[in-house]
């Protein structure tokens, strides 16, 4: 793209252009999508690059015990693999599982193939996620996320009511896919040596090492989808940019002032905050272009935006109008979307990082792998050809790592240790995992358990304790268990079920940046000088006080009320495992200090000490770490704080704060904190 010349809306907020190099010699590919909303879904279905394999591929498929499939994203693998094999009669004595490590997808393919069958969701087809089951026993194609069957396996190893396993978008190598990988691969092994029913476990993704999934899936065979490709044109800026954010911004309106409107454009950037900024930024500039310059509309999307607003992205713009899509990597192969025509890749992705030495994982903005850039740029290229603009040297991106670490290999284990101990894995540490975590790792998940007391150790083996069984059954972290177990001796059991249960549901409040103002001040009456918590807990009850429904109430809030109806069926299954768990339930009615006490014994590994300079210390490993501005408690500065997690940005935040005393901390775990905590409080 030629830079030479001074673009105003460029001018206006910075002088000078990015400037790119083009990279000729590295064609990208990818598959063209065909047809369009209007089209009927039969014929849709037949205008999918898969479509022309079929007959084929359910040959090989119904011979093959282990199978690789790739394919582009966008042919057809998801929504046709596991009807195709339904009508082949393939697998008809069990269910058809297709696993996907994202909930939406999960929900929103299940639609889209009960949408193809012409039948209700819920019925031939269904899906399964943590806190929703919408399957009946009509259900034959049943799509999860690999999470929940993975809870399946607990109670039944073999996997019996499944023949056949689809493990989709392998490549994300999330921590439950790579259990899965191996729960799976034992299943099948032990239904041979016990004559049982065969399982055939098929793993499909766009991208992927295929190599590696091979040898470790049994040598099993690789089937490539074949598609038309279109060419893609690679740009790489030709000097390292220091704000990428403002890069991409600058590249936007290059594009937007010299490409016919049509042309829609893709943004990769790395999380809901920056997304919402840019967005804010973009109209701001589009209100002010010089005539001769059309109009944009400006779409975020990202994995917490509710459903309504996530399918925004697929609508086509008005005519005469440029669909600007900020995403976060929820839009790299989860999600496809046509009439992109230009990609513009950041090169930062918001991932994971595990410390084994620090037992803290933060979330933290850090480079993409070749892989994902590859596949980024991809989306440039679905119909025709297209362009990626590179938000980096050709240098630093020969410098990226080729494949993205596993997810197991940089997060904190104490959930899947667990879980691997109650499905009855004997030695951890020799699980058939593709890729072994690090023994550090393992050892300071096994750690972790052992303070909540969910393991204990005998003559060098680690069992797990009747705690920890309990804790295992729990869909939840397992601090989070460990604290609903305790709540019956603070007799607030109501209580923290409603905050575990809004907790795990994603965006139950909504902070629309452009309204910070209004948000703080509708916030206000329940705000708890108690924390986050408290304040979580003040607004769902007042929510469920103006009988749920209310919209209006919910609109003037800030609340989600579809989350928060969520929130309701979470707290009522939690609820359930309670009970069968022989729990006393009861509420402290008004009386926040029992809930305090209790959050402060369940959550002590993630306590923070106030320091005389007026920062804080994370007290397990002496981290510096500050409070998030979206803490009620920002202003403040309590002595002893307790956080559901860690943010790596500019600084290490904690989020989501719970005010404690000192002395509950010691209370819960005196041996660890007689260590820890400052002689001077105590
Ligand atoms: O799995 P893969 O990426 O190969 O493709 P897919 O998810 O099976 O999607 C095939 C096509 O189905 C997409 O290109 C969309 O046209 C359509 N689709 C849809 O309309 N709505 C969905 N929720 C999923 C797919
Ligand atoms: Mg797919």
């Amino acid at each position: 793209m030629p830079n030479d010349h001074d673009h105003p809306p460029a001018k206006k907020f910075k002088p000078g252009s990015v400037f790119f190099r083009n990279d000729k010699n590295k064609p990208g590919m990818l598959l063209p999508r065909k047809g369009n909303a209007t089209t009927p879904i039969e014929v849709q279905r037949k205008q999918l690059p898969i479509y022309q394999a079929k007959p084929q591929l359910m040959n090989q498929l119904r011979q093959l015990h282990n199978a690789i499939l790739i394919g582009e994203t966008g042919s057809g693998k998801t929504t046709q693999i596991p009807q195709y094999l339904y009508e082949a009669g393939i697998g008809r004595q069990g269910l058809i599982a297709i696993t996907q490590p994202r909930r939406v997808a999960a929900i929103s393919l299940a639609g889209r193939v009960a949408e193809e069958k012409r039948t209700q969701l819920g019925k031939l087809v269904g899906y399964t996620v943590r806190f929703e089951d919408v399957t009946s026993s009509e259900t034959k194609l049943k799509f999860m996320t690999d999470g929940m069957l993975l809870r399946e396996a607990i109670g039944d190893p073999l996997l019996l009511r499944y023949t056949v396993v689809l493990l989709d978008e392998a490549h994300e190598r999330t921590v439950h896919t790579d259990v899965l990988f191996g729960v799976v691969k034992a299943a099948q092994r032990r239904r041979r040596e016990l004559n049982k029913i065969p399982l055939k476990v098929i793993v499909m993704s766009a991208t992927m090492d295929v190599d590696l999934f091979s040898e470790y899936f049994n040598k099993s065979p690789v089937l490539y989808l074949e598609g038309r490709q279109h060419p893609i044109q690679i740009y790489y800026t030709k000097h390292p940019q220091s704000d990428y954010l403002q890069a991409a911004l600058v590249t936007i309106f290059q594009i937007h002032q010299e490409a016919p409107l049509s042309h829609d454009i893709l943004v990769f950037m790395t999380g809901q905050e920056e997304i919402e900024a840019l967005a804010r930024t973009c109209r701001d500039i589009a209100k002010h272009l010089p005539d001769g310059c059309g109009p944009m509309v400006v779409i975020p999307l990202y994995a917490s935006l509710p459903p309504a607003q996530q399918l925004r992205c697929f609508q086509p713009a008005p005519k005469g109008c440029r669909k600007v899509i900020l995403s976060t990597n929820i839009a790299e192969t989860s999600v496809t979307i046509s009439g992109i025509k230009f990609v513009i890749d950041s090169g930062m992705v918001k991932a994971k990082r595990f410390s084994p030495d620090s037992g803290l994982e933060v979330l933290a903005v850090q480079r993409v792998s070749k892989a994902q850039a590859w596949q980024r740029a991809g989306r440039a290229g679905r119909e025709e050809s297209g362009s990626c603009y590179r938000l980096y040297t050709e240098n630093e991106f020969d410098s990226l790592i080729p494949m993205t670490v596993p997810e197991i290999q940089r997060c904190n284990l104490s959930s899947v240790m667990l879980q691997l101990m109650a499905l009855g894995v004997p030695d951890v540490m020799n699980f058939d995992f593709m890729s072994k975590p690090s023994p550090e790792a393992v050892r300071s998940a096994v750690n972790h358990l052992e303070l909540l007391g969910a393991v204990e150790r005998k003559e060098g083996q680690v069992f797990l304790t009747a705690l920890g069984k309990k804790m295992a059954s729990f869909p939840l972290e397992p601090r989070y268990s460990k604290t609903i177990l305790l709540s019956p001796d603070y007799s607030c059991s109501d209580e923290i079920l409603s905050i575990v249960s809004l907790l795990s549901v994603d965006t139950v409040l909504f902070n629309p940046p452009a309204k910070r103002e209004e948000v703080l001040a509708a916030r206000k009456k329940f705000s708890s000088s108690e924390g986050d918590h408290i304040t979580l807990l003040n607004i769902y009850r007042a929510f469920k006080k103006v009988s749920s429904g209310n919209k209006e109430w919910c609109r003037e809030n800030f609340v989600n009320s579809r989350n928060m109806g969520l929130v309701k069926d979470v707290q009522a299954q939690l609820r359930d495992i309670c009970l069968k768990l022989n729990m006393k339930l009861g509420s402290c009615g008004a009386e926040m200090g029992n809930v305090r006490r209790c959050i402060a014994r369940g959550m002590f590994v993630n306590a923070a000490e106030l320091q005389p300079d007026g920062s804080y210390l994370a007290l397990d490993t002496h981290q510096p770490v500050s409070i998030h501005p979206s803490s009620v408690l920002f202003q403040g500065k309590p002595a002893y704080v307790v956080f559901n997690e860690l943010l790596h940005t500019s600084r290490c935040y904690m989020r989501d704060l719970c005010l404690v005393d000192a002395d509950w901390l010691l209370e819960a775990a005196p041996e660890y904190f007689g260590r820890k905590l400052h002689p001077s409080k105590s």
